[in-house]
């Protein structure tokens, strides 16, 4: 799984307006043209608000709580991710899609205007996951520093800049969450929070069962809570990403099971750091319903 260095700490290429990974942006067509099918779930993200973790809890869930059966691939592999791409070294993650038996579960971090047209026309069921933009911003600054196939983060005042005016992958968090939030009133989907699945992930569990219309008993309700918790997804190499190679993510440098709370941005913003962002971020979600904890 080498990664030739020409895809390494590049800067972002700008895909519809929206800056992109370098790797992942070269030959777009195939995000643009991608076949859906009507049975794939979609469990869109912006980047670091609990992908991984409601990747495997779906996974779980399909899978009526077998936790062998669940440890048969990695989650990259098992939930593939749509716009995932090192030409030439790695499959693309629509390389892996079109070789998936259905029901496929397909991550995507795409703003819901880049999202492949095939998944509105066939009216695919959707689960997006939002987190708060402080603790976004930390985790996903964190994942800079150890995933060389983005750019270096830089210093993290520098990098908090950036977020606040989107200049990272994916784009905006603000229009992110903004606009996949307006779309769930004519499209099928279930919009969770990171910070009630944390308060209450058994709840939250309930919810992802009964909008994939399965029926599991009460044991396998609680096998699913106890085996997607924080420390078990750490210590679980299927999930942790300690399976792609050091070259692409150093988890020396910082794991990508970090922390798995709410509120650590606490520890990481200064005082007038959270001001500016305070009142910016005012200003940016003035024209939305949706709220969102900043700790529990
Ligand atoms: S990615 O790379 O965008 O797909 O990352 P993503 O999976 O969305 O987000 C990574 C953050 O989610 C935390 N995480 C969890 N928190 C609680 N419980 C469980 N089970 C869990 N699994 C992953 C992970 O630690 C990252 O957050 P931070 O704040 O960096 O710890």
């Amino acid at each position: 799984m080498a990664i030739p260095d020409a895809y390494l700490r590049k800067d972002w290429q700008m895909i519809h307006g929206v800056p992109m990974v370098y790797a992942f942006s070269l030959d777009w067509d195939r995000i643009d043209n991608f076949q859906s099918r009507p049975d794939d779930i979609v469990i869109a993200t912006y980047p670091k608000s609990g992908t991984t973790w409601v990747s495997e809890i779906v996974d779980m869930i399909l899978n009526d709580g077998d936790v062998d059966k669940c440890k048969r691939d990695a989650i990259f592999n098992k939930v593939p991710m749509l716009e995932f791409a090192a030409p030439g070294k790695m499959q693309a993650g629509t390389e892996q899609l079109a070789q998936m038996a259905s029901p496929r579960v397909v991550k995507t971090h795409l703003p819901v205007n880049l999202l492949p047209k095939s998944f509105w026309e066939k009216d695919c069921k959707m689960i997006y996951v939002a987190r708060n933009a402080k603790d976004v911003a930390v985790s996903f600054y964190h994942f800079d520093l150890m995933n060389k196939l983005h750019p270096d983060p830089g210093t993290w005042d520098a990098y908090l800049k950036k977020f606040m005016a989107g200049r990272i992958a994916f784009g905006s968090w603000y229009e992110h969450v903004k606009s996949w939030w307006n779309k769930k009133k004519d499209h099928p989907m279930l919009y969770l929070f990171y910070e009630d699945m944390k308060e209450d992930p058994k709840c939250e569990i309930k919810k992802l069962i009964h909008f994939l219309g399965k029926d599991l008993e009460e044991s396998v309700v609680d096998k699913v809570v106890y085996n997607t918790s924080f420390e078990m997804m750490k210590g679980n190499l299927t999930a942790n990403y300690r399976m792609v190679p050091t070259a692409v993510m150093d988890q020396s440098i910082s794991p990508f099971m970090r922390k798995g709370v709410a509120g650590d941005w606490k520890n990481h913003f200064t005082v007038a750091q959270n001001e500016t962002f305070d009142e910016d971020y005012k200003r940016k979600m003035a024209d939305t319903t949706l709220q969102f904890r900043t700790q529990l």
